[in-house]
């Protein structure tokens, strides 16, 4: 056990952690985005530093301060995410999907501030689908043994919802939080359990998000020692 008791059993390791929310923009004032704050991704990032790892933090829009020790990569909209994510995760040991990104996107980018003027009823808003990110990160496995772990919030079914999507993510881990009106974001506290792509499953009981964090690390951290 290192000085503050504790093990640093993600030494030599680097990890990827994307946090925050994407913002999706419509034009230079306006965007579509999310109640994501950041924090368990920014518990991530903190406990895995603690353990010993290099940390490198991609950010959406979180006002949380950065975390002591992780290089800290900012991206707005999910396209930007995707391209960070996508350059960090090259010589990663683990990738973490922790933000909450935008499934669609505007259609189009008004380069000028959109005007009401003129628009008696207001023009309907179109949307187009984004990159799926953690599909396409489990998909490329950047490097062999490349561990990929997902996070997802679901509202009933939670488990069978889980099953179905750590299978269609092709991820290692899924972590999976019931969420509810108050639930989640923007909590300081969280309640999960993480689905494994070996068929396990590790309830994780309400706590802080520092918590989850670190029984995250712990299974992650197992699959790299190839336990
Ligand atoms: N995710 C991603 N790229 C997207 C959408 C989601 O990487 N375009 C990631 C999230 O960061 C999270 C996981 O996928 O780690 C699950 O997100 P979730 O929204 O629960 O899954 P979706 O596949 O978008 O399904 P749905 O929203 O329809 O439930
Ligand atoms: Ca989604």
């Amino acid at each position: 056990r290192g000085p503050e008791g504790v093990r640093p059993d993600l030494t030599g390791r680097h990890v990827v952690i994307s946090a925050g929310g994407t913002r999706e923009p419509l034009d230079p004032v306006r965007f579509l985005g999310n109640r994501s704050t950041g924090k368990q991704g920014y518990a991530l990032a903190r406990t895995a530093a603690a353990r010993g790892a290099r940390v490198t933090l991609v950010s959406s829009n979180s006002a949380l301060p950065d975390p002591a020790g992780a290089d800290v990569v900012r991206a707005d909209s999910a396209r930007e995410l995707r391209e960070a994510m996508v350059a960090a995760a090259a010589d990663a040991d683990a990738v973490v999907m922790a933000a909450a990104v935008a499934d669609f996107r505007p259609a189009t980018y008004a380069p000028g501030k959109i005007k009401k003027k003129g628009q008696e009823a207001p023009a309907p808003l179109e949307l187009v689908r984004n990159p799926d990110i953690l599909a396409e990160l489990a998909a490329r496995r950047a490097r062999p043994g490349q561990i990929v772990v997902g996070f997802a919030a679901e509202t009933d079914d939670v488990l069978a919802h889980g099953r179905a999507k750590l299978a269609a993510k092709g991820c290692d881990l899924l972590v999976v939080n019931e969420v509810g009106a108050s639930k989640t974001f923007g909590s300081e506290e969280n309640e999960a359990v993480v689905l494994g792509a070996d068929g396990s499953e590790t309830a994780v009981p309400h706590g802080p998000k520092e918590g989850l964090a670190d029984r995250v690390w712990d299974l992650v951290a197992a699959r790299l020692a190839g336990e």
